[in-house]
């Protein structure tokens, strides 16, 4: 069996991503350590989460700092003094640099819930909603300089019912980002999730065929 998977996980709300990722973990079906969790906010649910699981937490506010830059320094700097290798972004809201994803070079990894490339940014769910979708879902992807643009890992979709609220739809495609999230981290953690140098297109190997 190989090492876990040293994994950092940066947040900045509720945690319900993270919390999948412990609960994965706690129950052996997600082969990761997850060294650190990161809040750029205080007081936030997800630090609570961590507390509980018995994970290293850290609070380190972006406006504390003048520059993105400065901010992503620290980030680097901690995720690295926790020997973090991934870094999960559970419902992280920054914008990370090129400084940061230069240090974990194609080891950053985001949930996002909408089917990119469609809807990205903030409030995806609603974007879909708004558009009237039938088909919605959630993106598991690496992280690139740009907002929800990098290479895609998984997705999962939900339908969209014709009573469905906004609530409906994202408390629907939330259940899937759950699911989401660690089984890309557990393809990840199994050597199955092969870069392409310079193409987007990322594959992913069957069980047992390194
Ligand atoms: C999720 O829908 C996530 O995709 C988005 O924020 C929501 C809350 O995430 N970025 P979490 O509960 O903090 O993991």
């Amino acid at each position: 069996m190989t090492d876990p998977l040293a994994l950092g996980v940066l947040v900045s709300g509720s945690g319900s991503n993270l919390q999948a990722i412990l609960d994965a973990i706690a129950q052996g079906r997600l082969h990761a350590k997850c060294k650190v969790v990161i809040s750029n906010r205080p007081d936030v649910q997800a630090l609570a989460r961590a507390e509980r699981a018995l994970v290293p937490t850290q609070v380190i506010d972006h406006k504390r700092f003048t520059t993105r830059e400065e901010f992503d320094g620290e980030l680097v700097r901690s995720l690295r003094a926790h020997g973090v290798e991934w870094v999960a972004l559970a419902g992280f809201m920054r914008v990370l640099t090129p400084k940061f994803l230069d240090a974990f070079s194609d080891r950053v990894i985001n949930i996002h819930p909408s089917l990119l490339p469609a809807f990205p940014g903030v409030d995806a769910q609603g974007q879909a909603w708004d558009y009237g979708v039938r088909v919605a879902g959630c993106t598991v992807h690496f992280v690139d300089i740009g907002v929800d643009s990098g290479p895609i890992i998984l997705q999962k979709t939900v339908p969209v019912e014709s009573l469905d609220t906004k609530e409906d739809l994202r408390k629907r495609i939330l259940e899937q980002e759950h699911l989401a999230f660690v089984e890309a981290l557990e393809l990840i953690a199994q050597g199955r999730v092969m870069r392409q140098p310079g193409l987007r297109r990322v594959s992913v190997t069957e069980p047992g065929r390194g």
